[in-house]
């Protein structure tokens, strides 16, 4: 799978343009401020309608335009994907997202998912080992609703269960005629979709952890052993019980305390939680390598590589691991038919070899321009 072809309009600083890339390697020079990461962000919304950056879509268009247009030509064993995404901001500032596969407005969200598979690497990442539980969560989630539509299907159904029983649990407080047995009831359903959610992230994290150990090896060059450990809020045996021992707690806090929702991972290196002894650099190298991990983890499960956003990551490594990571990239491009997009203010940051057969974009003020890698080297 690969990205052929993307049309933006009014999106971030962009005003209207049309690229065409690379199946390989594509490679975003710029300033500070240029637009670079606003184009990888563009990509990924054409993947999974969500910005990497924001949650509030309306930050997305422009500024002074109402409205915004994606499309994105998707080339999959020479057959063409067209996804076409638009939203446009009405009078009480809300906004209508409209997606349209070949043509086809799609009536679920969760129907464009697995369209175009996006892995993005951005410098926001290291929240993921430093940052709070939720944000965990979501890259679970992302990486799962990716891998199985079915996950994202159920998930979606808890989570409106859970808004459902915090309903409930106010009007049980507040004494307003419904008895316990109503509650019983959510319990079920909160059990039932609860426990696909555990066992597919126990899933998950066994088929990751060999991979990142062995893509850490690799890029730090160092037998250092790396390892996720799932935290659960509960386990499947206990999801009911708890629920009953935490029944007057979660009454008296109008609250579900209860389930997957409440999950969390840890990072250890050497048996060192990562989140609190980590250097700010293992913790970087530990966030790329997730992301190379899940991008592995995604090739084996459906035979077919997401394209790969690496935003900035030269930055942030010293010039071994830059190299070590690139040359990991490279033999994964040959290996998997994957498709990179790289941005840097500097081509000299990637190592020729990398660049040499790259297609390389000059991006400045929101214009975007082809080049060669022979001007720039
Ligand atoms: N909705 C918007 N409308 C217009 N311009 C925007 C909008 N949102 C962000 N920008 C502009 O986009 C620019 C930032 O773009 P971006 O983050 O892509 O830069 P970058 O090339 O990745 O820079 P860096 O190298 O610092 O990461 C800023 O100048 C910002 O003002
Ligand atoms: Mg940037």
């Amino acid at each position: 799978m690969f990205l052929k072809e993307i049309t933006i309009k009014n999106f971030r600083n962009f005003n209207d343009l049309s690229l065409n890339f690379d199946s390989r390697i594509n490679i975003f020079v710029g300033e500070n401020g240029a637009g670079k990461t606003n184009l990888l962000e563009a990509i990924y919304f054409l993947g999974i309608s969500k910005s990497f950056r924001t949650n509030q879509d309306k930050q997305l268009i422009k500024f002074d335009e109402v409205e915004l247009f994606l499309n994105g030509k998707i080339l999959k064993e020479n057959t063409e994907t067209q996804i076409n995404i638009s939203f446009t901001i009405n009078n009480e500032a809300s906004l209508q997202k409209k997606v349209r596969v070949n043509n086809k407005a799609l009536t679920r969200i969760i129907d464009l998912i697995g369209q175009l598979k996006v892995i993005v690497f951005s410098p926001e990442d290291l929240e993921i080992v430093k940052g709070s539980p939720a944000i965990r969560r979501r890259f679970l989630d992302i990486e799962l609703s990716q891998v199985s539509p079915n996950y994202l299907y159920n998930l979606q159904r808890y989570l409106k269960i859970i808004k459902h029983r915090n309903q409930i649990l106010s009007i049980i407080k507040r004494n307003r005629g419904l008895d316990l047995r109503e509650l019983d009831a959510w319990n079920d359903q909160l059990v039932e979709t609860g426990i696909p959610i555990i066992r597919k992230r126990q899933e998950l994290l066994n088929e990751l952890n060999p991979l990142i150990n062995e893509i850490y090896h690799q890029i730090r060059g160092l037998p250092q052993e790396i390892k996720i450990n799932y935290k659960p809020c509960v386990v499947e045996e206990d999801f009911r019980e708890k629920l009953e021992i935490k029944q007057e707690d979660e009454i008296r806090q109008e609250t579900t305390l209860i389930g997957p929702h409440r999950d969390d991972i840890s990072f250890y290196i050497n048996d060192i939680n990562a989140r609190y002894f980590a250097s700010q650099g293992q913790q970087r190298t530990i966030a790329i390598c997730l992301k190379l991990a899940e991008l592995q983890y995604q090739y084996l499960q459906t035979q077919e590589s997401p394209i790969l956003l690496l935003d900035d990551v030269t930055s942030e490594l010293d010039e071994a691991k830059r190299e070590a990571l690139l040359n990991f990239v490279s033999k994964d491009i040959n290996k998997a038919n994957l498709q990179v997009f790289i941005t840097t203010t500097d081509v000299a940051e990637l190592s020729p070899d990398f660049v040499k057969d790259a297609c390389i974009f000059k991006v400045k003020q929101g214009e975007i321009h082809h080049q060669t890698a022979k001007n720039l080297l």
